[in-house]
């Protein structure tokens, strides 16, 4: 049985939790446990997935404490702030964290949830994720897009001279996470001096007589330092697991300035890795080029929006968002999600249907983020047998609705599908790793 104290906490209790003792484990050693873990759940499916990916880090023996926070809708209902101080103070403190999903809801709506007592206080939502990247500065986010042979979900392409062909895509793409387009600079309605700063620009002539009730302006951020370090995070991941190519993917022949910056320290960090050849692409182009040739490209650097862009049309090569994985890196604290949401129409299925895989890779980059990279190795090469052997397969899997009568289709639930992974914790695969560098 697992360790289970609780501390109340923002709110809802805060519960501790340390990873259940291997057989032979004495209980000093699991008391010593090397690693705290944040848990952050928050709403929907997030709250079915993250239990799955701590059932098969414990089975996979990685010894970790696992502390509870808070994070997302009720938060947000019950206190007017969907990100609670407390859960920002554990993640200070332990610097690592699994989050699972969280609901947004559009700006009417969320006013009207909240409780009597908040409504009409000028709380304002704000995307909790959102707010983590920036109260961190978790600026490189790492998003690995691998083909797990035997995924029904892969890419296929259809040769010319007829039949098809399975491309193996491995592709890790390097998003800035906290500027660019999102970095929340923006305006309907701007303030006259905002209007007035921009005239100084030529650009802005044929926009000056635009009302500014119907004038929306958000503002790309581009800063050299960041720019260099997630470069430099996607050379550096390049070069260690052996990729052929990094590409910049922007736009510098239209966004001169925040694209052709991206671009200039793209190639000033390349210098350091002359083994490594730099690609650009334009944001355009490449969303063509991935569903033609995806097997040629590796490591893909971007900025935030780009980065969004590219990583979710990868990740649909590759099985979709039941497979998407992601790491938000900072030089202080990490944290490590799957990219899909809180999926509200399957939160409440009981058995639950959704596919934990993604989770379960989020939860696998932290072990490599902390150094269990065997570990971590363990996990990857259990999913890709799981998939291989294609005897358990969620909806998703198999491509039929979601919903209640899934099950009766044939397909996996959430639980059958970490049972199968952590039954194959141990098998040898080919592959399993995002980081490969095959390509
Ligand atoms: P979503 O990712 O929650 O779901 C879209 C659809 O993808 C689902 O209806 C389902 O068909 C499929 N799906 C998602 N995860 C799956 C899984 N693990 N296994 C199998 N199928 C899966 O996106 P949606 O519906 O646009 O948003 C729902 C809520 O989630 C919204 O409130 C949105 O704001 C929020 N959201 C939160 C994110 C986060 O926490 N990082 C990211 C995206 C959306
Ligand atoms: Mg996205």
């Amino acid at each position: 049985m697992s360790d289970i104290v609780s501390i109340a906490l923002g709110c809802r209790p805060v519960t501790k939790r340390r990873a259940a003792p291997a057989p032979g484990d004495n209980e000093r050693n699991v008391f010593m446990a090397k690693h705290t873990v944040v848990t952050m759940p928050g709403d929907g499916i997030g709250n079915q997935v993250l239990p799955e990916a701590i059932r098969v880090l414990d089975a996979a023996g990685f010894e970790a404490e696992y502390v509870h926070a808070d994070i997302g809708w009720e938060c947000w209902a019950q206190e007017g702030n969907a990100l609670p101080e407390p859960t920002i103070e554990l993640l200070r403190q332990h610097k690592v964290g699994l989050f699972g999903a969280i609901t947004s809801k559009p700006k009417r709506e969320a006013e009207a949830e909240l409780i009597p007592a908040l409504k009409g206080k000028g709380h304002q939502y704000f995307s909790p994720i959102v707010s983590m990247r920036q109260i961190f500065n978790l600026d490189v986010c790492m998003r690995p897009c691998l083909s797990f042979p035997g995924n029904p979900l892969n890419f296929v392409r259809k040769k010319p001279a007829g039949g098809f062909e399975e491309p193996k895509v491995d592709v890790v793409v390097f998003r800035q996470n906290t500027e660019g387009l999102y970095a929340g600079v923006e305006w309907t309605n701007p303030p006259q001096q905002i209007r007035d700063a921009l005239g100084l620009h030529a650009k802005f002539k044929p926009f000056a007589k635009v009302p500014s009730e119907d004038l929306a302006i958000s503002v790309r951020i581009i800063t050299r330092p960041a720019a260099r370090r997630i470069c430099e995070a996607a050379f550096q991941h390049a070069r260690k697991y052996g990729y052929k190519s990094v590409t910049i993917c922007e736009k510098p022949n239209v966004l001169r300035e925040t694209s052709g910056m991206m671009e200039e320290v793209a190639k000033e960090v390349q210098k350091r890795y002359s083994e490594i050849p730099l690609w650009s692409t334009n944001i355009d182009a490449q969303t063509m080029w991935l569903t033609k040739n995806p097997e040629d490209y590796g490591v893909i650097v971007a900025s935030n929006l780009f980065g969004d862009v590219i990583s979710d049309a990868f990740a649909g090569l590759v099985g979709g968002l039941g497979f998407a994985a992601s790491g938000n890196i900072g030089e202080q604290v990490a944290v490590f999600e799957p990219t899909h949401g809180s999926a509200p129409k399957y939160a409440k299925l009981k058995p639950p249907i959704v596919n934990p895989i993604a989770m379960i890779l989020s939860a696998a980059m932290m072990l490599d983020y902390i150094g269990e990279t065997e570990k971590s190795l363990r996990v990857r090469e259990a999913v890709a047998a799981v998939v291989a052997e294609g005897a358990v397969r969620t909806y998703d899997m198999l491509g039929i609705p979601g919903g209640a009568k899934s099950l009766a289709q044939g397909a996996a639930s959430t639980t059958q599908m970490t049972d199968a992974i952590i039954a194959r914790l141990g098998a040898r695969v080919e592959a399993a790793y995002a980081g490969s560098g095959r390509n």
